[in-house]
């Protein structure tokens, strides 16, 4: 409930405006639990009639320069162009600069600017090595937030999930896949957990506690067969046969493959220690309970 995350935070300033570019998954989600906090939020789509569209962005369309009056906190959810360019700095950055009451700027990166490390752990203070062409993109996109000399904040996402959007809808759908790669985890985090972090965040960075890169990824990296038997159980379904990965991989598309030759745990110390945020969802079973409660109320 999202009544239960607004009580573990404290509401932005008053007269703060939000302006979040990007309202997919993630962005619909700040969005919301901004809201409940009583700040104004606008959330911008690419096509008119979106869901949750309050303006429209893209990079062929411009947007109105209103939307700039009196924004204090500003966020982008939106990955990079395939240039390498980011979307929005490629079309706003005149007017972002040119935005006196802006307090915070957040941007939503990946963790894949940290590349392989052989299943290792990796923190803000690992040096990226990005190795696929999009996390050298978006390592790219997260250097020219940076250089923009706003107050910014770069935020490193594992594997998001949460309702709707977690390995429940292969399971319920029967095209679950039981890659066995031994030794494989992969770092995640929950949806709630974004939103909450980044709320909690942007109180703290205008206490001074402002670190220019945070990861966001819950306790527990897990492999992905750990997982999916956790939601089997839940669900009550029966899982198909492991597949070995070298198997599984002449089947599997670029983008997928890509995810499965990096291994790496990401630690959340700098957030959940130092920063002293509390997880919602400290790892995939408080998770993927969540997830499956709301499949049962549809
Ligand atoms: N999914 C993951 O597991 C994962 C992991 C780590 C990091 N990330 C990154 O974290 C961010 C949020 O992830 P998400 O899964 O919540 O994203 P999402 O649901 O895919 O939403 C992306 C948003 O960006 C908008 N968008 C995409 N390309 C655009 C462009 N060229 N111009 C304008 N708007 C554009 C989309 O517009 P529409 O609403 O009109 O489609 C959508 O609102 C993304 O940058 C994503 O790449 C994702």
């Amino acid at each position: 409930m999202i009544q239960e995350i607004v009580k573990r935070l404290d509401p932005l300033p008053p007269k703060s405006k939000f302006i979040i570019f990007g309202g997919g998954f993630s962005g619909q989600r700040i969005a919301s639990l901004g809201r409940h906090l009583g700040t104004k939020v606008l959330c911008s789509r690419r096509k008119e009639n979106s869901k949750g569209a309050d303006f429209i962005f893209n990079t062929d369309k411009e947007v109105p320069n209103e939307i700039f009056d009196g924004a204090t906190h500003v966020l982008s959810c939106i990955p990079p162009l395939l240039s390498g360019e980011d979307p929005v700095l490629h079309k706003l950055k005149t007017q972002l600069l040119n935005s006196k009451n802006i307090k915070w700027v957040g941007y939503l990166s990946t963790t894949g600017v940290y590349g392989d490390t052989n299943g290792e752990w990796v923190n803000e203070n690992t040096f990226p090595n990005p190795q696929q062409e999009r996390s050298i993109r978006r390592f790219s996109c997260e250097k020219q937030w940076l250089d923009t000399k706003l107050p910014v904040q770069i935020l490193r996402l594992p594997g998001i999930y949460g309702p709707g959007r977690s390995v429940f809808e292969s399971l319920l759908a029967g095209t679950t896949k039981m890659i066995d790669k031994p030794g494989q985890v992969f770092s995640r985090v929950h949806v709630d957990d974004i939103a909450g972090a980044i709320l909690f965040l942007i109180n703290l960075y205008s206490q001074g506690k402002n670190p220019s890169v945070v990861n966001i990824a819950d306790n527990l990296p897990t492999n992905n067969l750990e997982v999916i038997a956790f939601a089997a159980k839940i669900a009550k379904k029966s899982l198909p046969s492991n597949v070995p990965f070298e198997i599984a991989k002449e089947t599997m598309s670029p983008m997928a493959l890509s995810f499965w030759q990096e291994n790496r745990k990401v630690d959340n110390k700098l957030l959940c220690k130092t920063l002293g945020y509390s997880l919602i969802y400290p790892n995939f079973k408080s998770g993927l309970k969540n997830c499956f409660s709301k499949l049962k109320m549809k």
